[in-house]
């Protein structure tokens, strides 16, 4: 649960296409919740200050940040709104969508026990409004059209810490089943499962979020210094992050060459954040509340 994560100024790169990306739409948990959470019965909401302090209008909108999150960020670089709407926010319709939505729900999980923990949306729900978007989004432009922008819109996902924090290293059912290699592989086959789902849909363009350096948490580190170990990083947690990481590299890398016309990439947020860990000075006051690097 990435509570009080503040993302820093973002910067991208993109494997430029040059090709017109008419939509941005989004799936995972509290790195990209946009506000799914506050219409569904569950504990994990950031309806309210200090979160959104630095939104538009300083509006708490259910963020898990400060301002705004990654993909906020990644619409607007595309020339497409600034920030992307819940999909679950009544405030927002069709027509909205039709450039951007967001399916993400924090504290959610690969593994439906994670969103289970606290009556999240689970990743296959979050697919399932996706379809439901579709339908509407054919009901609203045609078929033609609203076929061009699933095709052409960029797939954001970033998901997976919280089934290793808030799962398997906190509650016992999946430690007592799984190895924590064994329990990678677990997630990474529904990882794959997700991505073929998204492609069978019409999906061309995903970009699979890699975990970033998970021991060094606020939670995390909290704890450590609790415990009396100085608020230092959880070096086995982020050692999980690194070999989760390149299991799901290798599985883009692999999907890339089974599924044709696909353009998957992994997204590796972790050297980044390892280096805003380590030297935050070095990232300025001002960035670090607005910096996030994303390898798109
Ligand atoms: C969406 O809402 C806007 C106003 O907020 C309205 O003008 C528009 O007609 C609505 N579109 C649909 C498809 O309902
Ligand atoms: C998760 O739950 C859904 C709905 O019950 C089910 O269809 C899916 O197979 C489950 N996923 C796994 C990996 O067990």
């Amino acid at each position: 649960m990435n509570f009080f994560i503040v993302f820093a100024a973002i910067f991208i790169q993109i494997h430029a296409t040059g090709a017109n990306v008419p939509a941005v739409i989004v799936f995972g948990d509290s790195s990209v919740d946009a506000g799914n959470n506050n219409h569904i019965d569950t504990v994990l909401k950031s309806n309210f200050r200090p979160y959104g302090r630095d939104f538009f209008d300083g509006k708490a909108t259910g963020r898990f940040s400060n301002g705004r999150v990654p993909s906020d960020f990644i619409s607007e670089m595309f020339g497409l709104r600034p920030y992307v709407p819940a999909y679950l926010d009544p405030a927002y319709n069709i027509s909205d969508f039709a450039t951007g939505v967001c399916f993400a729900s924090a504290g959610t999980g690969y593994d439906n026990a994670t969103s289970d923990v606290l009556s999240v949306i689970p990743l296959w729900k979050e697919v399932e409004y996706y379809k439901e978007y579709q339908n509407k989004l054919r009901d609203h432009l045609g078929d033609q059209k609203a076929n061009t922008i699933i095709s052409q819109a960029v797939y954001l996902t970033s998901i997976g810490t919280n089934d290793f924090l808030e799962n398997y290293f906190t509650l016992p059912n999946r430690r007592s089943q799984y190895t924590i290699n064994q329990y990678q592989d677990y997630l990474v086959t529904i990882a794959e499962s997700f991505i073929k789902t998204l492609y069978g849909l019409g999906a061309r363009k995903v970009s699979l979020g890699g975990l970033l350096p998970m021991g060094c948490l606020p939670l995390e580190r909290t704890t450590s210094f609790l415990t009396g170990n100085g608020g230092t990083c959880n070096k086995e947690y982020n050692k999980v992050a690194l070999t989760f990481n390149e299991k799901l590299s290798g599985l883009v890398k692999r999907l890339n060459n089974e599924l044709s016309g696909s353009k998957f990439v992994f997204s590796d947020p972790y050297p980044v954040y390892e280096q805003i860990f380590q030297k935050p000075s070095s990232f300025g006051n001002v960035c670090f509340s607005r910096c996030f690097i994303l390898l798109i």
